[in-house]
């Protein structure tokens, strides 16, 4: 496995590798990989001779401080675990390397950024958008990785790649869950053990409100049930419980619910902060 901490070395392997006819893909994370990264790695491995992930904790994504302060990083396991998924280049650059001077670009997603996620991390998806961008630019990926655990992001990513005229195909994977159904997170790990018994209730109440969903019930009472289930678990404080389209993340506010939708929620144990979905595709 290679592994470049400069973008200009990175950019000589890959032109090397592009020559030999390999097509390239990119997995771009934060690190303290757990095995819902790895699975976008496994995926990127498959369908690609040069499977790239970037290790990088994105300052400019981060609007709380000290979120970036405690932001779990272990890149010798990373490497290891990189290593053992059939990673063949590895991305790990420092904050200097990605921003010699403090960029000037914002990038605007308009409402799309600024709903949710958006509305809750301020400047959270221009961060996103930026560093996205240089990966991209400096990768020039056939395809890139993205959980559709942040759907939000994903469809940000989307909107990205067709108002850039980004020639790259993007790859959404499905949610990696713990057996208990909580969806593996970096975050996890500042959780209490108690906590995290708790947060197994997000997954139980997003079942809950896919019935409502499926039986054509209203966007209201979906969110509704989702929010009732919630308040089982003390220690879980919701922050906003939506149904949106998985594709475009418009809010849908019908009274009986008959397309693709996803059930989102966003919530608060402790100073954590936790992000859910559920797909339902009709
Ligand atoms: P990070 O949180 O490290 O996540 C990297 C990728 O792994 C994202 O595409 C995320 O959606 C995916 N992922 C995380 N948990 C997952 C799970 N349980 N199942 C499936 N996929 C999962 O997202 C970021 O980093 C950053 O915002 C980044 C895109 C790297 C830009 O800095």
């Amino acid at each position: 496995m290679e592994v470049y901490k400069e973008a200009r070395l990175l950019r000589k392997s890959l032109t090397k590798h592009r020559n030999t006819g390999h097509s390239v893909g990119l997995v771009p994370t934060m690190g303290c990989l757990h095995k819902g990264h790895l699975q976008l790695i496994k995926r990127c491995h498959k369908q690609n001779e040069a499977a790239v992930c970037s290790v990088f904790v994105n300052p400019t994504q981060f609007n709380n401080p000290s979120d970036l302060e405690n932001y779990p990083q272990n890149i010798e396991e990373d490497l290891n675990l990189l290593e053992l998924t059939g990673c063949d280049i590895v991305f790990y650059p420092d904050v200097k390397e990605m921003y010699p001077q403090p960029p000037v670009v914002k990038i605007d997603f308009g409402n799309l950024g600024n709903i949710l996620e958006g509305k809750f991390r301020p400047g959270h998806f221009s961060g996103v958008g930026l560093i996205v961008s240089k990966l991209f630019n400096i990768v020039a990926p056939d395809r890139a990785y993205f959980g559709e655990k942040d759907l939000q992001q994903l469809a940000i990513i989307r909107r990205l790649v067709a108002d850039m005229n980004y020639d790259i195909e993007i790859i959404g994977i499905p949610t990696v869950r713990k057996q208990n159904g909580m969806a593996l997170s970096s975050r996890n790990k500042r959780l209490t053990k108690d906590e995290k018994t708790q947060a197994s209730v997000i997954y139980k109440a997003l079942k809950a409100g896919e019935a409502i969903v499926k039986n054509k019930g209203s966007a209201r009472d979906v969110c509704n049930v989702v929010g009732d289930i919630l308040k089982e678990a003390p220690l879980v404080n919701p922050e906003y419980i939506v149904c949106v389209n998985p594709d475009t993340f418009e809010i849908l506010e019908t009274d009986n619910i008959t397309e693709n939708t996803a059930i989102c929620t966003a919530v608060k144990i402790g100073d954590v902060r936790l992000i859910d979905n559920l797909i339902v595709r009709s």
